[in-house]
């Protein structure tokens, strides 16, 4: 990988959380999330024997047991794609034995794929940590021939919003709580949680194939018990869990939460 994108989401290049939960999600340890259900759901309609599927921005690749849960017998050949050697090393190990599994590191701003390689593809809380999503959308529409399916928070209007890092919240930082602003007031170390404005997330499509259907589902799937009853919850600063209103909250934010369903 010779260029690095610009992205604030670096701090995940060495942050072993992330890691070890999706790990054990792999391997069937931990529950399937929430999020994997309900992009099952809303696939199961597109899902046919001995499609492709990209899941760009993979982690160790937790997505691939709840497809082979589901359609053990339509033979998916599935490909991960994460820009760090700690998720695909590590999902390499869980998966070894899987002859339709690959996983490669890359960026979803160029993913490493001709045109059409893949029948379906699936990007899931990637978008909202990233500056733009201009080359992910256009990347995800070259290497895809049927469905692009993105998790993503999208609202009437969008907001840039920038969660600012500290080494007392996040110990992979080592800027203090004192530094956290520099002199001219920007984040020295910072994770954005993008809201996109519908229209804006639409025209982006569109700008680069204007043929295809686009459908914004509201991500309403989830049971609540299942999210606020774990451990991370109330550990995490920014672990998600959902409010007395029902809507899905990390930290003091409320992330309007879709499924941006994208059909050839
Ligand atoms: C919040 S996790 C989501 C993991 C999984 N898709 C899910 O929904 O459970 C974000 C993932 O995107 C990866 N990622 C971050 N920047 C990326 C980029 N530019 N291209 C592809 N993946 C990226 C991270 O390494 C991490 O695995």
């Amino acid at each position: 990988m010779k260029k690095k994108f610009q992205q604030c989401y670096d701090i995940s290049e060495k942050n072993k959380t992330y890691l070890k939960t999706s790990s054990n999600r792999s391997k069937g340890i931990f529950p399937e999330m929430e999020v994997a259900k309900a992009h099952m759901k809303i696939l199961n309609n597109h899902i046919k024997k001995n499609d492709s599927i990209l899941d760009a921005g993979c982690l160790t690749g937790h997505f691939y047991r709840s497809f082979l849960k589901r359609y053990k017998d339509l033979n998916l050949k599935y490909t991960g794609l994460d820009p760090w050697s700690l998720h695909i090393n590590e999902a390499k190990k869980i998966w070894k034995e899987d002859k339709n599994v690959k996983f490669i590191k890359g960026w979803v701003q160029k993913i490493p794929f001709k045109k059409n390689s893949f029948d379906i593809s699936i990007c899931s809380n990637v978008l909202t940590h990233i500056p733009s999503i201009e080359d992910p959308i256009r990347e995800l529409l070259r290497v895809t021939r049927r469905v692009v399916l993105i998790r993503t928070p999208i609202h009437k209007i969008s907001y840039r919003i920038q969660m600012v890092l500290n080494s007392k919240w996040f110990k992979y930082t080592k800027v203090k709580p004192k530094d956290e602003f520099d002199k001219k007031g920007n984040p020295r170390v910072y994770e954005y949680f993008d809201v996109h404005s519908k229209d804006y997330f639409e025209s982006v499509i569109k700008k680069f194939d204007k043929n295809v259907k686009v459908k914004f589902i509201k991500d309403n799937f989830y049971d609540k018990k299942n999210i606020n009853y774990k451990k991370e919850v109330k550990q995490k600063i920014n672990a998600t869990r959902v409010n007395s209103e029902g809507e899905q909250v990390t930290d003091l934010l409320i992330i309007p939460n879709h499924f941006v369903l994208i059909k050839k």
